[in-house]
């Protein structure tokens, strides 16, 4: 059975990231007070090979690739004595950043351990696709609306793109996040647990919309959205469900959508789960009962422990993590700041409370400014930490007052068949040397 629990390994995250950047900063030297400009001049040119040299030498002893070590420029000593590169007409992050996508022949985890705030880079939000990421040129996508209507219309971009426009913040996540970490604590990194979650600002026109246009009749009650991608893939959607948010996509944080999110078009239904919000969208077809297409029947049900099957389960529950300090990284005795994201598909969070003691106690963190409905929200809470044992955990209520379930209540409920929807409490264990691990308590 395909499904998304094949999570390849991280590669380590060894000091050595972090090593080259602090090694070519404290090579910098403030020397604008000297006397000579010219005589400083020489002096720099010297010492900057000197120490270039030097640097290159100790990484090839060390083994160590910096980036700049491995044919990308070298930065000055002094940055205000050589002029800067030029504007460039597509911007690219500085070659000493390197945070990455974890990447699996059907989907890629979101670094969320190195990012901040809420919005996901655009280049870094997950992936899951079905069969790869189909080549599209917009000018001959089109978006075909047909089934209990009074006027099917096919409708280009440009003229999806002359509809009153809409933007959202929002998260998808895959409902297999997590999935993984049912039986066991596997992933060794925030992740590999939880990397199938991004927040984008989305842009594109309501569905509501595109329905008048084409004279949705009353007794359409389902509706199929199918994508262009080689799964032609498919979901059946409750119209009266979706109605008041879902949105026909075309832009993701303010340009045109990423070709793994769907380019050009997609659905977005805030908090389903993320297979709903198809990609590549060529299709919608209202009817009145669902299709029970392949990914609805033999995919995306979740097994009880009576043998019978949820169906058509596409609320995305509320659910948080501690991205830092998380799995594979390792603290500092003193201050540390706790940060971690969380979320729920039913409406804003309400609160997040934080246990570093495996849950006896519980201690309010502060939410970060807006909290937006169905998104990707950030928390913090201050803390010392001076080499006691500790069992970091964050737990996050929704506005519909829904709390997040400990691993044990989840089990309690859905048991050990299902792999989807897995929204339980996570912790992280503290080793006295400060290593950080997944565990299950
Ligand atoms: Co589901």
């Amino acid at each position: 059975m395909e499904s998304v629990g094949d999570i390849g390994r991280a590669e380590p995250e060894g000091p050595s990231e972090s090593w080259s950047h602090q090694t070519a900063g404290s090579e910098a030297v403030d020397d604008r007070r000297s006397p000579s400009p010219s005589l400083e001049q020489n002096v720099n040119r010297r010492t900057f090979v000197a120490r270039a040299v030097s640097f290159i030498g100790l990484a090839a002893v060390q083994g160590l690739t910096p980036a700049w070590a491995a044919g990308q420029p070298i930065p000055p000593d002094d940055p205000t004595r050589v002029p800067g590169s030029s504007p460039s007409a597509y911007g690219q992050r500085s070659t000493f950043e390197d945070v990455r996508r974890l990447v699996s022949s059907s989907h890629s985890l979101t670094p969320l351990h190195r990012l901040h705030g809420v919005i996901t880079p655009a280049a870094l939000h997950f992936e899951r696709h079905h069969n790869g990421v189909p080549l599209i040129d917009p000018a001959r996508h089109r978006l075909l609306i047909h089934g209990l209507v009074a006027r099917p219309v096919i409708f280009t971009l440009a003229e999806l793109m002359r509809f009153p426009s809409v933007s959202r913040t929002a998260f998808i996540e895959c409902s297999g996040n997590s999935g993984e970490e049912w039986r066991e604590p596997k992933g060794k990194t925030a992740q590999e647990t939880h990397g199938l979650t991004s927040t984008s600002e989305w842009t594109g026109v309501m569905l509501t919309t595109l329905l008048r246009e084409v004279g949705a009749k009353p007794e359409a009650a389902w509706m199929l959205a199918e994508g262009s991608d080689a799964a032609a893939m498919t979901r059946s959607i409750p119209l009266a469900c979706v109605l008041d948010e879902a949105l026909v996509c075309y832009a993701q944080n303010g340009a045109a959508l990423r070709p793994e999110q769907g380019y050009p078009l997609r659905l977005l239904l805030p908090g389903w789960e993320g297979n709903a919000n198809i990609k590549w969208l060529r299709r919608l077809e209202l009817g009145a009962a669902p299709w029970m297409t392949r990914e609805e029947t033999s995919r995306y049900t979740d097994l009880m422990p009576d043998g019978t099957a949820r169906q058509f389960t596409f609320v995305m529950e509320a659910k948080s993590v501690i991205t830092s300090p998380s799995g594979g990284q390792r603290i500092e005795p003193g201050f540390v700041e706790i940060r971690g994201l969380a979320w729920s598909g039913r409406g804003r969070v309400s609160r997040v409370e934080i246990s570093t003691d495996g849950g006896r106690t519980w201690k309010p963190a502060q939410l970060q400014e807006p909290i937006l409905p169905k998104c990707h929200t950030r928390f913090r809470l201050s803390w010392r930490w001076e080499g006691q044992d500790a069992i970091l955990q964050s737990r996050c209520v929704d506005e519909t007052g829904y709390a997040q379930p400990t691993r044990e209540a989840l089990i309690g409920v859905r048991g050990m068949n299902s792999y989807y929807h897995y929204n339980a409490i996570q912790s992280w264990k503290v080793l006295p040397d400060g290593q950080v691990l997944n565990v299950h308590v």
